[in-house]
């Protein structure tokens, strides 16, 4: 499903985000840098060591984040690594975090000048995040970005499940009819 939105398109995609072949791919990351399982696992392992050795130069990212390190051997240039909230019941600062996840994010996409990027569903997996209530954050989020300006063409969400898909779908085609 795409969605077009001023000069920028947004999209869904259901697979593995090491595989997409865009400018950046971000990760949901912890803030050590440390990897782990989930879709930091799966950077990693496609990514080679590169990517773990530029994070540990780097030596951490404060959950709200985010940093940025090359793609190693993905088919992206780069990898954006923020570190999404832990969900503890949504009373201790978890939307503003995972907002500000997002925000990050797209920032050091900016700098880096690029004009596609591929997002992963951030702390909805080891992190517990309920997907309905992170899915409005990320879609709100990419969209402010986008309507204040931007120099990115195409911004994919990448879902893993088809579960996952289906509730940003559902989400999406609510924001294309009530834009
Ligand atoms: N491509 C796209 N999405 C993926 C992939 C993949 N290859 N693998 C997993 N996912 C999805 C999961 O299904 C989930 O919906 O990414 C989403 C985020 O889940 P996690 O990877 O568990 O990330 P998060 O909840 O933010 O937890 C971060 O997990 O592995 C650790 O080091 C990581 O400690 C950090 C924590």
């Amino acid at each position: 499903m795409q969605f077009a939105l001023d000069d920028t398109t947004l999209e869904l995609h259901q697979g593995d985000i090491t595989r997409l072949t865009v400018d950046a791919i971000v990760n949901a990351a912890n803030s050590g840098l440390r990897g782990g399982g989930g879709v930091d696992g799966a950077i990693h392992r496609a990514g080679g060591p590169a990517i773990m050795a530029e994070c540990r130069r780097i030596g951490g990212c404060p959950t709200g984040q985010a940093v940025v390190t090359g793609g190693g051997d993905l088919p992206a240039r780069y990898v954006i690594h923020t570190v999404g909230p832990i969900w503890q019941g949504g009373g201790r600062g978890e939307p503003e975090l995972l907002r500000s996840a997002y925000a990050a994010s797209l920032l050091r996409a900016e700098e880096l000048d690029v004009t596609s990027i591929a997002f992963p569903s951030i702390s909805t997996g080891v992190y517990g995040y309920p997907i309905a209530l992170a899915c409005g954050i990320a879609v709100g989020t990419v969209i402010e970005h986008v309507q204040r300006g931007t120099a990115l063409q195409h911004i994919i969400f990448c879902l893993f499940s088809a579960g996952d898909y289906a509730v940003y779908e559902k989400h999406l085609s609510n924001v294309a009819r009530n834009p």
